[in-house]
């Protein structure tokens, strides 16, 4: 296990991504950890990199027995620092920060000892790299060596001559260095020798291991799941490691997509065997959104309502459990929150206070006393999918497109009425069941059939018609910061308008939306 201690670097999570991807098991701690409370022995320590100066008073940094371990160090940006500051205190301020882009030079060590070169074996003598520093060293501390150089910094790279500690100035994590994989290879593999025998069926095991754990023998869990790939692989991995004592809720607010509440009912039930509560409140959300055309009212509205709704059934449900399976109280609030959800690494303050309360169930865990349980906090999107795949989630729902918490209500221009609701979802249904038709769905990000404001005039056999606009909205784009609108063919579209057209009673129009986000957003509201 290659244990990665934590300053605070927005990039650490992509040291544990890395190693993952190199089949080896590590564990991100902060870096404030106490070695004694750990019950196992690291192979191999990195420290990330962070926001701070090492000579701040309130500078964070590691347990000295971190170096009285004898097992090697990498240190990444502060992590070099906080090598340099324990051996000696050669760090200064940089005269300027140096952010980006920079061209590595390594130097040649044939007559030091064998360790000091292996962090940079077989790489290339020049490659380039990412630096995001402010401080640099100004001075080797003892019995360090340099092994790389960039034009503004003579000790890009430093290797202990005796121990296997190496520092580095570049994030060898951030695919803008884009040998860096090699870098933390040769450190992990080469240098610490772990094993490559990680993979995602141990992650299962291991998460498994410690929701059990973290829950005991009689704690319960609840959590709100959506159809989405993340609230079902959560729901799946709990459902494994507490079975019955694991309760999923599923909220129909009456503006999912159409047929959705049946379909995941039907998926998680039978197909996972996840007992699954389905509570309709259709028309409790439909009739307060009445009249309501602002935007952040609407979201309000269904936030509030959906907590309402979750917190009368859960404080029923938790009744019924604790005399059914003889067991304790609900504790736990289940949450699929990924990487990219948390906005903040695990910083030196602890973990608990650095996570971003999910938009959808905003101050629900709070309200109702309950713990957040995450056990996806590590994870990026696509590791998700695999970690779906391999427990038997369908293909269909591992790669299904995003759906906002307030549904087609973000899809609706202005006040939401049931006409309108049952003109998205059927628009919607055409629109997706072409693109899959078309093989297209995975190609693209997101796709939906909102409704504007307004009407136009249309003609419908003699008829002249007042009826609805429909805008079709396709994006790509890898991060949903922005996105890209989808090309279609021409023909293609026309089709699908004239199926809309055709099927959906009371539609005048339908438009193809091509706005880039930025300046749109993916939704309309
Ligand atoms: P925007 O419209 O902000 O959307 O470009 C970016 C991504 O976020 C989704 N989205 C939401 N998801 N609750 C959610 O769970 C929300 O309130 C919400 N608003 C936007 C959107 O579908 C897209 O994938």
């Amino acid at each position: 296990t290659i244990l990665v201690l934590d300053f605070g670097s927005q990039y650490t999570h992509l040291i544990t991504r890395r190693l993952r991807e190199l089949n080896v098991y590590s564990e991100l701690l902060p870096c404030t950890q106490k070695l004694s409370e750990l019950s196992w022995k690291p192979t191999g320590i990195i420290l990330s990199g962070g926001p701070y100066s090492v000579y701040a008073a309130d500078a964070p940094h590691v347990d000295p027995a971190v170096f009285e371990l004898d097992v090697p160090i990498l240190g990444i940006c502060y992590g070099l620092q906080e090598i340099a500051w324990h051996h000696g205190k050669n760090v200064a301020a940089g005269d300027k920060r140096e952010y980006g882009r920079a061209a590595l030079k390594l130097e040649k060590h044939a007559a030091t000892s064998a360790h000091v070169s292996q962090l940079f074996a077989d790489l290339p003598q020049d490659m380039e790299v990412w630096m995001s520093h402010g401080d640099k060293l100004s001075k080797l501390p003892d019995n360090f060596v340099t092994i790389a150089t960039t034009s503004n910094s003579s000790f890009a790279g430093i290797a202990h001559t005796e121990k296997e500690y190496f520092g580095i100035q570049f994030h060898p994590e951030v695919t803008h260095t884009p040998m860096g994989t090699r870098v933390i290879k040769n450190f992990a593999v080469n240098v610490c020798k772990a094993r490559q025998d990680w993979t995602m069926t141990s992650f299962v095991d291991q998460e498994i291991a410690r929701i059990r754990s973290l829950v005991g023998p009689k704690g319960q869990v609840i959590g709100a799941v959506s159809g989405g790939v993340d609230s079902t692989v959560a729901a799946k991995l709990m459902k494994e490691a507490i079975g019955d004592r694991f309760h999923a809720v599923l909220v129909d607010n009456g503006v999912l997509r159409k047929g959705e509440a049946a379909q995941v009912h039907a998926t998680l039930t039978k197909g996972l065997g996840i007992q699954l509560h389905v509570i309709d409140a259709a028309d409790r959300f439909l009739d307060l959104l009445k009249g309501v055309a602002d935007p952040e009212k609407k979201r309000k509205i269904i936030g509030n309502t959906f907590i309402d709704c979750f917190e009368e059934r859960a404080l029923a449900i938790a009744k019924e459990a604790e005399n059914t399976l003889n067991a304790g109280p609900i504790e736990f609030f289940l949450q699929g929150t990924l990487y990219p959800d948390v906005i903040e690494s695990i910083s030196f303050k602890g973990p608990s206070q650095t996570i971003k309360t999910h938009h959808n169930v905003g101050g629900l865990p709070e309200r109702m006393s309950l713990k957040l349980i995450e056990p996806l906090r590590e994870l990026f999107k696509d590791e998700v999918r695999v970690l779906g795949t391999s427990l038997g989630i369908p293909e269909d729902l591992v790669w299904r497109h995003p759906f906002p918490g307030p549904g087609i209500a973000i899809r609706i221009i202005g006040e939401v009425t049931r006409e309108k609701v049952r003109i998205a979802q059927e628009a919607d249904e055409i629109f997706i069941a072409e693109i899959r038709a078309a093989g297209l769905y995975r190609q693209i990000s997101q796709a939906f059939a909102a409704v504007m404001e307004g009407r136009a005039v249309g003609v419908v056999g003699d008829q002249r018609l007042h009826g609805y606009i429909i805008a079709l909205r396709a994006v790509q784009t890898t991060d949903f910061m922005t996105a890209r609108a989808f090309r279609f063919d021409m023909e293609w579209l026309e089709r699908v308008v004239e199926r809309i057209g055709n099927e959906v009673e009371g539609v005048a129009r339908v438009v193809y939306e091509v706005t880039s986000k930025p300046p749109a957003t993916i939704e309309f509201e």
